[in-house]
């Protein structure tokens, strides 16, 4: 059963948008293990508004912490221990689509980044990345933690106006599958991502 990983080179990269579309295109169910930030909503509820799933498919968080800053920070502000253990992919009948928190390097514990967290699941993983200017380091620096922990890395899905020379230099350097773009969106809903989704992915390439 398809169960896929959607992590990003950084925080507020479009990660939410491009795992709704997904979620929405394989009909799938959508877990964020860590929500960290409740002001404004929940990644959760922001999936639920873009996909067009219905509310069931969107599992609930293993935490959920106020503050919006890096989950080991939240956790102690919330006076909670995230326990790595808890942080295992629900059961579901049907695909799953995981979203982390920020990029690859975010610390979820004093000892534990996601990077590792994915790294025990081994799951295909799919890198969000910009297009726009120092994408092309931040996705090569993101490609190679997750290789070095051997973490199946499915492909970059970009975000942006195309910009040939980055998308180019990002899959030839970092031996990796270019998945697809998303543009930036001027009227952002579920009908017009589900289109750009279409439009710019292959669906059987997360299949
Ligand atoms: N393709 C797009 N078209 C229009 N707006 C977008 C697109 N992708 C992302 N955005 C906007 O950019 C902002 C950040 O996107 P998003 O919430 O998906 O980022 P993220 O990587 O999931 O962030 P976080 O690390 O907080 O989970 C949001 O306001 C979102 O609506
Ligand atoms: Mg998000």
């Amino acid at each position: 059963m398809t169960r896929l990983v959607v992590t990003g080179t950084d925080t507020d990269i479009g990660k939410t948008v491009f795992a709704a579309a997904l979620a929405g295109a394989l009909d799938a169910n959508y877990w964020k293990p860590v929500q960290a930030g409740l002001d404004g909503g929940s990644d959760a509820a922001r999936v639920a508004a873009l996909s067009g799933l219905s509310p069931s498919r969107i599992l609930p968080e293993a935490y959920r912490l106020v503050t919006p800053c890096s989950p080991d920070r939240a956790a102690a502000i919330d006076g909670v221990t995230i326990d790595p253990d808890r942080l295992v992919p629900p059961a579901v009948a049907g695909p799953l689509v995981i979203e982390g928190a920020g990029g690859v390097m975010v610390p979820l514990t004093d000892r534990l980044v996601f990077a590792d967290l994915f790294a025990r699941w081994r799951l295909p993983t799919i890198i969000v990345a910009r297009t726009t200017l120092g994408t092309i380091n931040h996705s090569l620096l993101s490609i190679e933690a997750l290789r070095r922990r051997d973490v199946p890395i499915l492909g970059v899905a970009f975000v942006g106006e195309a910009v040939a020379h980055s998308e180019d230099a990002i899959v030839r350097l970092g031996a990796v599958r270019h998945l697809g773009r998303l543009p930036i969106l001027p009227a952002l809903d579920a009908a017009s991502l589900a289109a750009a989704f279409a439009a710019g992915f292959d669906l059987e390439d997360f299949a």
